[in-house]
């Protein structure tokens, strides 16, 4: 028995030994195929492949009218653009290739790249939502969703995942964002590059992925988009890279790095993060592309004073490919001609291109990836809306529920649905849709009325209306502000009614790029109309769409049951129906903090304590304490909360040592029980507090969590081990490593709500 079992591990080891060995044997080869083609290339053909233009024309009409789309295209035939962005359909794309590929010297294919966020045609949640259920499977099955939609219209890469950690609401891009918590953030992110890039490339239903956005553009001042960043070296090192270099050790085909500046550097500038870190102490073989215009608008940082400043400075600094800015294509010839730019770093960021693109298998076929039949069958295939109504209903995120208001019974009640939100077909879709169709989503509305019985009468109404005009992804959004014209058929539709669904929060296009908030309210009519239907009926149900938190206060204090739903993509609203109806038990829980109000933003749960905490300033009645004199310090719903139609008690915390070596291993176990009447998951959470460091420590930091299905009464031990890496930071002088004394092991449903117990390291 023994032997055999030695045989099975002998042979597990030899196959992984192989597989690595083969796995050089393919990099070796690609690095031959790429230097001899190097070796082919003018210069002009070499800064041609670090050139990522936009297209702006339909690629299978008419040779571009206009001169800037007339330039680039006889710049794609001379071999003079490695790359191009939102060039769009099986046939759009092919005919891109081709252009390329049958026109210039060397042929060399080009990489298609597009905003593939969260979802191509058939649309997943948000990323938040999607971070939201705490979920590895919920991540790897979009983007595979994704991947499989956008590679056979042509797509070969995303510009996905984003993974910035955000603290600030204001900050519009919450929506695309894992969350607050480099732990969760890592993880999603890590599910999402293997859903987009699979095991192997050149898999036709596989495309290149890219970690964004490199780094700290979450940090943006004030939550203002595009604004300065300055922050600490430790935040940059413990919050911010972590997902980063998660995402660069599962391979994450390509970077791109963010507008923001740091330190005083733009980040597209900064030898530190792209050289030193990435390139160096990460060895990380990808590439780097900068975010749209971004190394022409070193100029305007202040940081580069003409083109050519500004084309040394990224390029020296380690951006490989140069997005939109037409930065590269004007200074870059001139450099190495001048030789103020060695050959070998322009050399380095072309190799980088040309390996994706052999990766990819591009050079075998540069068309694997335009496939018009295939693209038929898969933009929303039925399996594909499948997964995006199972990854909707797992993001959802139950906030509160009194007297078990929630779930609805399906039989026989009169239902008032209520709020343009809930009649919407359009903003479940999300603000990075892709080519999501234009009003494809199913509306709340729809949800349900496909989800009850013939006797149950479901009304609806608009109640308010929230946006007017044009809603697009370039544009302003309009607020619609004192519009109560709908309000009375609400108010007689509730009076009538069991029971209100009322639909409330944001349009799509108040979060995404450049939709920055100072009021993360319910904006227009909202409120208003919720005080109204709460004068005749109580029994109300809020589902609050947005994308980011929200400061929802007089919510909690007035609705008995609220559903956090998000932008939750193509099947929002029959999720939403089995939430509602109790087809599936709420398990998410919030990826970021909700404040109550926006001026405690940044909120997060991760923060240090201060030499002022508050700890009882009532009894002490004075204000030397790090507080605010109108609101509590704490959030309304903390990071990692989320209640289910059960309820869950957790007890017996215990440790295997109080005192443990840095090689040493310490089990920490809790007992978690379903005490309610219904069978639920409950994600299990694991935070640590280092309590005394080189540099101070956070007051709580998530090392750990498990999904557990529990039936009534059911009770089970929970696990996690804790070892030396868990205690491990990026210390002082920026060393990894633990340090020695008092830890706390906390475990609980959420980062408030912990039992808790120390232990100590040593050395
Ligand atoms: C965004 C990126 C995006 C790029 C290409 C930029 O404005 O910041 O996240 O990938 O545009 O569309």
């Amino acid at each position: 028995m023994k032997s055999k079992r030695s045989l099975v591990l002998l042979v597990l080891i030899l196959t992984g030994y192989m597989n690595s060995i083969g796995a050089e044997i393919k990099n070796g080869r690609t690095a031959e195929k790429v230097d001899s083609l190097l070796s082919k290339m003018t210069l002009a053909e070499k800064i041609g492949q670090l050139n990522l233009y936009a297209g702006g024309w339909e690629f299978t009409g008419p040779v571009p009218a206009d001169a800037n789309n007339q330039q680039k295209y006889e710049m794609i035939k001379s071999g003079g653009v490695g790359a191009m962005l939102n060039v769009l359909t099986a046939d759009g794309t092919r005919e891109a290739q081709k252009l390329a590929v049958e026109n210039s010297r060397l042929g060399i294919p080009l990489l298609i790249g597009y905003d593939v966020i969260h979802g191509y045609q058939t649309m997943m949640p948000i990323p938040l939502g999607q971070a939201a259920s705490w979920e590895a499977e919920v991540a790897r099955q979009g983007a595979q969703v994704a991947a499989r939609e956008a590679s056979a219209s042509g797509v070969n890469w995303t510009f996905a995942p984003m993974m910035d950690i955000v603290r600030d609401a204001r900050w519009g891009r919450m929506m695309e964002s894992p969350g607050e918590d480099p732990y969760l953030a890592s993880y999603m992110s890590k599910a999402w590059v293997e859903g987009f890039q699979g095991g192997d490339l050149s898999n036709p239903e596989t495309i290149a992925a890219c970690a964004k956005h490199f780094a700290a553009y979450g940090f943006a001042e004030a939550g203002r988009d595009y604004n300065t960043v300055d922050i600490s070296m430790q935040t940059l090192y413990n919050m911010v890279l972590p997902p980063f270099k998660t995402a660069s050790d599962a391979g994450v085909a390509s970077f791109m790095n963010s507008f923001n500046e740091i330190g005083g550097v733009p980040a597209n500038g900064s030898e530190m993060l792209q050289r030193k870190l990435l390139k160096g102490e990460w060895n990380y073989q990808g590439f780097v592309v900068s975010d749209w215009g971004s190394i022409g608008e070193m100029i305007t940082h202040g940081y580069a004073a003409d083109t050519l400043e500004a084309g040394y400075k990224a390029l020296t600094a380690g951006s490989d490919m140069d997005m939109e800015a037409r930065v590269y294509e004007n200074s870059l010839e001139a450099l190495v001609t001048s030789e103020k730019i060695d050959m070998s770093v322009l050399d380095d960021a072309v190799r980088r291109v040309l390996t994706i693109k052999y990766d990819l298998g591009l050079f075998d076929d540069p068309y694997r990836y335009c496939d018009a039949d295939r693209e038929k069958k898969e933009l929303l295939s039925k399996e594909n809306l499948r997964i995006a109504r199972e990854a909707a209903r797992k993001s959802i995120v139950l906030l509160k529920n009194e007297n078990n208001l929630l779930p609805l019974s399906k039989k026989g009640q009169t239902i008032a649905v209520i709020g343009s939100l809930a009649g919407s077909k359009d903003v479940p879709l999300g603000s990075w849709r892709a080519q999501a169709i234009t009003n494809s989503a199913v509306s709340l509305v729809e949800g349900i009325q496909n989800a009850v019985d013939k006797k149950t009468q479901v009304t609806f109404t608009n109640g308010y209306n929230l946006t007017q005009g044009n809603r697009e992804f370039i544009r302003e959004l309009n607020i619609v502000e004192g519009d109560q014209s709908d309000f009375s058929n609400a108010i007689e539709l509730a009076k009538k009614s069991d029971v209100v669904v009322l639909a409330l929060g944001e349009d799509c296009w108040q979060s995404g790029e450049g939709r920055s908030q100072t009021d993360i309210g319910l904006k227009g009519d909202q409120m208003d109309l919720m005080y109204e239907l709460l004068k005749v009926n109580k029994n109300i149900v809020v589902t609050l769409m947005n994308g980011r938190s929200l400061a929802i206060p007089e919510l909690d204090e007035n609705i008995p049951a609220i559903l956090e739903v998000w932008h939750l993509g193509s099947e929002a609203g029959n999720a939403i129906a089995d939430v509602l109806f109790g087809d599936y038990n709420p398990s998410g829980k919030l990826p970021v903090s909700f404040p109550r109000n926006v001026g405690q933003c940044p909120i997060y749960y991760n923060h240090k304590n201060g030499g002022r905490p508050v700890t009882n300033p009532h009894d002490a009645g004075m204000v030397f304490w790090s507080h605010y004199t109108d609101s509590p310090n704490s959030p309304l719903y903390p990071f990692g909360y989320g209640l289910s139609y059960t309820s869950f008690e957790y007890s017996d915390l215990s440790i295997s040592t109080t005192e443990m070596g840095t090689s040493d291993r310490l089990t920490a176990s809790v007992k978690v029980k379903n005490t309610g009447d219904k069978t639920g998951q409950e994600t299990v959470q694991l935070y640590i507090r280092d309590y005394v460091g080189s540099v101070t420590r956070p007051v709580k930091e998530l090392k750990g969590f498990e999904k557990v299905q529990l039936e009534p009464g059911e009770e089970r031990v929970v696990k996690f081990t804790i070892s030396n890496e868990t205690l491990s930071y990026y210390r002082a002088d920026l060393s990894f490593g633990s340090e020695p004394g008092k830890f706390a092991v906390m475990i609980g449903g959420n980062s408030q709500k912990t039992l808790t117990t120390d232990f100590r390291l040593v050395d």
